[in-house]
């Protein structure tokens, strides 16, 4: 296996700037531009003069590389358009009854609490757990999950504070009510290691464009079996059916695997490019990309306390940390902002629920401890 310093080789955003935002959009590495560009140049010589094999060729090594990552099985892995598509398979589609309810946490990203707003027109409850210091408490989670809890969607890792979640205990939390698990990954895929079996995910959803290092406009979800018994897809096109080349079958089931949510034409110049964006972790592997991500976190976190930041993201266990680490400076933070911005560092400036501002430091694996001590020196 390639040492892991060799990934940022795939990076040509390093020779103009020090990217620390892959919580808000990552810069594409070249494994994925290569790929993509090679099927643009064939659309714009074949068409499709070449045959379909480029797209069943592709769909298959997304499949098969989304399900490595995930620990799962091809046919429980589906592309989605964004995360919030995937999400809304399950807020559309699960058959919801009046007095139900369903576990959101508060102040989460708008993908995984919007999709579900208008569930609240049919009757059903929506109950927010509160979070405290930047965490979201199990025991908080128990008290809110009962026998009418439907579903329980939660980000696997939150965007403002970065803390994140132990899956595995919440779906223990969820399984003596029957409740699934739904999960918004796209701040902790190709970041950290989840096997969706272990630790009893039912539905998954994580576009491409931050951690997973891929194009906008695609991403990865998974649906357990027991999860595809229960949704009813909500929209059904003609690729969701068993055989969809016959065009005149109308009678025909759908697929019987999580592949009848990919309803209609594919963005292919995306799925090529993620395959090669997923071909990376492969390769380098996601301990060492997890590892590499911490430590860089970890620096960062001790050279921000050092010159009196306050840390927002949870930083005690090493099982809550992510790549996301978020600290407010003792100054003005838009200054902040702007300084490192001027010295070519790219972050995100967030402002919190309680209406504090602070800046979001996000690198990945390709980043460099050096560029850590770059970035404190400009502060
Ligand atoms: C937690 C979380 N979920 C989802 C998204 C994006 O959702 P979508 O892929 O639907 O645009 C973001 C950030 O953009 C996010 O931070």
């Amino acid at each position: 296996m390639p040492h892991i310093e060799d990934l940022r080789e795939q990076f040509p955003v390093c020779r103009s700037h020090i990217y620390l935002n892959h919580a808000a959009v990552c810069p594409l590495p070249i494994a994925c531009t290569e790929a993509m560009g090679g099927y643009l140049h064939e659309l714009s010589h074949h068409g499709i003069a070449r045959g379909p094999s480029i797209w069943t060729e592709a769909l298959n090594t997304v499949r098969d590389r989304g399900a490595r990552l995930l620990h799962a099985e091809d046919e429980d892995i589906f592309i989605v358009r964004s995360t919030t598509q995937g999400l809304s398979i399950v807020a559309l589609g699960f058959p919801f009854q009046p007095g139900d309810n369903l576990v959101l946490a508060e102040h989460e990203f708008p993908a995984n609490q919007r999709v579900w707003m208008p569930l609240r027109k049919r009757g059903v409850e929506i109950r927010f757990v509160r979070s405290q210091q930047g965490r979201i408490a199990l025991d908080d989670l128990a008290a809110a999950i009962d026998d009418k809890t439907r579903v329980v969607s939660l980000s696997f890792v939150q965007f403002h504070t970065g803390f994140r979640i132990d899956l595995a205990a919440v779906a223990e939390l969820c399984r003596p009510h029957d409740a699934l698990l739904c999960v918004d990954a796209i701040q902790g895929l190709g970041a950290f290691d989840l096997d969706v079996k272990a630790a009893g995910v039912d539905f998954l959803s994580a576009d491409a464009h931050k951690w997973l290092l891929g194009p906008e406009g695609v991403g990865l979800g998974y649906c357990s079996p027991r999860a595809l018994e229960r949704i009813e897809p909500a929209l059904e096109g003609w690729l969701s059916v068993a055989h969809p080349f016959d065009f005149y079958d109308l009678a025909q089931p759908l697929k019987n695997t999580a592949q009848r949510f990919e309803d209609s034409a594919y963005n292919v110049a995306g799925i090529i490019g993620l395959g090669g964006s997923l071909s990376l972790f492969h390769k380098f592997g996601l301990p060492a990309i997890s590892a590499r991500i911490l430590e860089l976190t970890d620096h960062l976190a001790e050279g921000l306390e050092r010159r009196g930041w306050k840390l927002l993201s949870p930083r005690a266990r090493t099982e809550e940390k992510s790549g996301i680490l978020t600290a407010s400076p003792p100054a003005d933070p838009k200054a902040c902002y702007k300084r490192l911005e001027e010295a070519g560092v790219v972050l995100s400036l967030r402002d919190f629920p309680d209406g504090r501002q602070a800046l979001r430091f996000a690198p990945h694996a390709y980043n460099t401890v050096e560029e850590m001590e770059q970035v404190l020196a400009v502060l």
